[in-house]
């Protein structure tokens, strides 16, 4: 089974890219977990750039080959200004056209230091996903509150309840896969 796993933050010691190392190493060993890291590569999204005809841009095309290879895909956001990241946001307007979100059993993580769990920034991604849609139970939409004192600066978790809730995240998506 192939996890593509898509990360809204670009810092280098990001939490929410943390959480997603930490659910590959929780993964079945017969699961195949990538990790997306051309977000910062891609263009502004602009309509006149994805007209019909148009050859992608090769960050672009990058992008939708990786979601055409996965059987799901897992998001996991940080929220700024009670928003999703502007480079999570561009990178799904890419997809608009090419639609490689159709029926892609989907997670949707957003992870805060806050009490809130990046709720607002879960709900916009989650919206913007269903949309185009991605298959998102609400059971593998995750607001991860109070994050820093559940997961440590080498990227283990160190909360078992959090640990049980990435798993069964896990199984909901391996379900549905086989579903599909
Ligand atoms: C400009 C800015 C705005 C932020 N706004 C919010 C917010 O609205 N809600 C929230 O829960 N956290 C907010 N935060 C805190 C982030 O959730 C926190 O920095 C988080 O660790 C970022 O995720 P990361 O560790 O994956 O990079 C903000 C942080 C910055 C720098």
């Amino acid at each position: 089974m192939n996890i593509l796993g898509i990360s809204g933050s670009l810092r280098s010691s990001s939490t929410n890219t943390n959480l997603l190392r930490a659910i590959a190493k929780l993964a079945a060993a017969d699961v195949n977990f990538t990790l997306y890291d051309g977000l910062d590569k891609l263009p502004y999204f602009s309509p006149e750039l994805d007209f019909e005809g148009a050859e992608a841009p090769p960050a672009v095309a990058h992008l939708r080959a990786q979601l055409d290879a996965a059987d799901a895909i897992i998001v996991s956001t940080p929220e700024y200004a009670f928003g999703a990241p502007g480079v999570l946001k561009n990178a799904l307007d890419w997809i608009v056209s090419s639609a490689n979100f159709t029926d892609k059993p989907t997670a949707v993580i957003s992870a805060s230091p806050m009490h809130s769990g990046g709720d607002k920034a879960n709900a916009s991604i989650t919206q913007t996903l269903r949309v185009m849609q991605a298959t998102i139970p609400e059971n593998i939409r995750l607001m991860i509150g109070s994050v820093k004192i559940k997961i440590n600066a080498a990227g283990e978790i160190t909360d078992p309840a959090l640990e049980n809730e990435l798993k069964n995240l896990l199984q909901t998506l391996r379900d549905l896969h086989i579903k599909a």
